[in-house]
């Protein structure tokens, strides 16, 4: 979500004129998209913001702007740590960036001026340039927000509610992304599942598929990402009839106890969650299954954390992202009794990270000896000699081809199985 958003601050930029620097300080503007969903994320940002400080005073003409999430979360209240910050802007309002270019306030921008970090009625209508990083793949947003509040997480405070593009508008962004070459666009919310809820038009998210599967020229449709407890039948058949869908599933889990998901308020239990993985897998055998897992949520005993363990191994997910808890302002979970020590975390994510790689591995060695379609993006940034491309199960190959192949649908036999990659020689 957020390398997208910055796209977008990079297509603002671009349009009104002004270039990428080179990053060795000859920049006239920085601007720091922020992340707030973990700890981790925050500290980094902190950081980064103090080496800017010297920045700043070699040059004071140096603007320099907070965006994203701790923006929205922090606001004005970053002027005053950081007097050196100019411009502070959230998630709902990029386009607040294009005013101030265009009426040429950034040069003239002083400290303490107003903060763009109101949620925007209109943001969702807007359609802002974009310089996207890459020629083959593009991101695509579907929406905004979320209205799940989840206990951990931040992201219902820092997005503001859920609300839909107009799929006019994605069609039509999807349409120019194909006459500009682009083969794959991931479609990118924070549910996908609950697209055009509050939409005057009559659509869902399977309908949206069937609506862009049609544009020419786009080969692949991947999407993240979906909530369990919205996960419906009818997406499965989407997935399982529309060709371009890659046969990939990022359904985060987050925990194997039902105690802990109550407590996360998921409104799923591992049995229901369990029964859609199953529905799924039985409608398209080759599914790809991806999942999110927090570890050491406040209240989670050892008990707990073995269901986890024992849903990885029911599951045997292709791969997983696994994060230890951690504390998030203004979140439910903040107040709920038994935070696990931090020791006990660390020894619980390794725990999990051991028994997924196992898994991982030993589904990518199955693969050794077959053929299988990849989807070429460039050269591999392992091995420069090298092409890399994915599957439409999201498996990262990687081969020696000729430049013409990036951008094309190739098949590829795949010779070595690693864990995090899978090496092949064109068919
Ligand atoms: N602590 C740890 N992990 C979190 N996530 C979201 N909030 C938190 C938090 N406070 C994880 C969830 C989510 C993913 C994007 O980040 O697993 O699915
Ligand atoms: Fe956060 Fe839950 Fe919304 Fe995902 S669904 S963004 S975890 S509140």
């Amino acid at each position: 979500m957020n390398v997208h958003d910055s796209e977008k601050i990079a297509g603002i930029f671009a349009e009104s004129g002004h270039e990428e620097s080179t990053g060795k300080g000859d920049a006239d503007v920085i601007v720091l998209n922020t992340c707030s969903i973990r700890e981790k994320a925050e500290h980094k940002f902190y950081s980064d913001l103090g080496r800017l400080k010297k920045a700043k005073a070699n040059n004071p003409d140096l603007k320099i702007a907070v965006a994203g999430c701790i923006a929205q979360q922090e606001g004005k209240k970053l002027f005053k740590r950081f007097p050196y910050i100019d411009f502070v802007f959230g998630p709902n309002n990029i386009d607040s960036l294009q005013t101030l270019i265009n009426g040429n306030a950034l040069a003239t921008l002083k400290r303490h001026q107003p903060t763009f970090i109101d949620v925007n009625p209109d943001y969702p209508s807007m359609v802002l340039p974009v310089k996207r990083a890459g020629e083959v793949k593009a991101w695509v947003s579907i929406m905004y927000g979320c209205d799940n509040f989840c206990s951990y997480c931040v992201v219902p405070y820092t997005r503001g509610r859920e609300r839909s593009r107009p799929s006019t508008d994605i069609y039509k962004e999807a349409e120019k992304l194909a006459a500009e070459g682009f083969k794959e666009i991931n479609l990118l919310g924070q549910n996908v599942n609950s697209y055009g809820r509050k939409l005057d038009e009559d659509i869902d998210f399977p309908a949206l598929l069937y609506k862009l599967h049609e544009i020419e020229g786009i080969e692949r449709i991947r999407f993240v990402t979906s909530h369990p407890k919205d996960f419906s039948e009818k997406l499965i058949e989407a997935m399982r009839d529309l060709p371009k869908v890659c046969k990939h599933m990022h359904l985060p889990v987050q925990a194997g106890s039902d105690n802990v998901l109550a407590l996360m308020n998921r409104k799923y239990t591992y049995k229901e969650y369990k029964e859609k993985i199953d529905l799924l897998k039985s409608n398209i055998p080759e599914i790809a299954i991806t999942t999110d897992i927090i570890v050491g949520f406040p209240g989670e005993t050892d008990e707990d954390f073995r269901l986890t363990m024992k849903a990885l191994s029911e599951i045997e997910y292709d791969g997983i992202f696994a994060f230890k808890y951690s504390k998030r302002p203004g979140t439910k979970a903040l107040e709920l009794p038994d935070h696990v020590d931090e020791d006990n975390k660390s020894e619980r994510l390794s725990e999990v990270q051991k028994l997924q790689e196992n898994i991982t591995y030993n589904k990518n060695k199955l693969l050794e000896g077959r053929t299988v379609e990849i989807l070429v993006e460039g050269a591999s940034d392992a091995d420069k000699e090298k092409l890399t491309g994915r599957t439409t199960t999201n498996k990262i190959v990687n081969y020696y081809g000729g430049s013409s192949d990036i951008g094309k649908l190739i098949n590829v036999k795949i010779l070595d199985a690693k864990m995090h990659s899978l090496s092949g020689e064109k068919r």
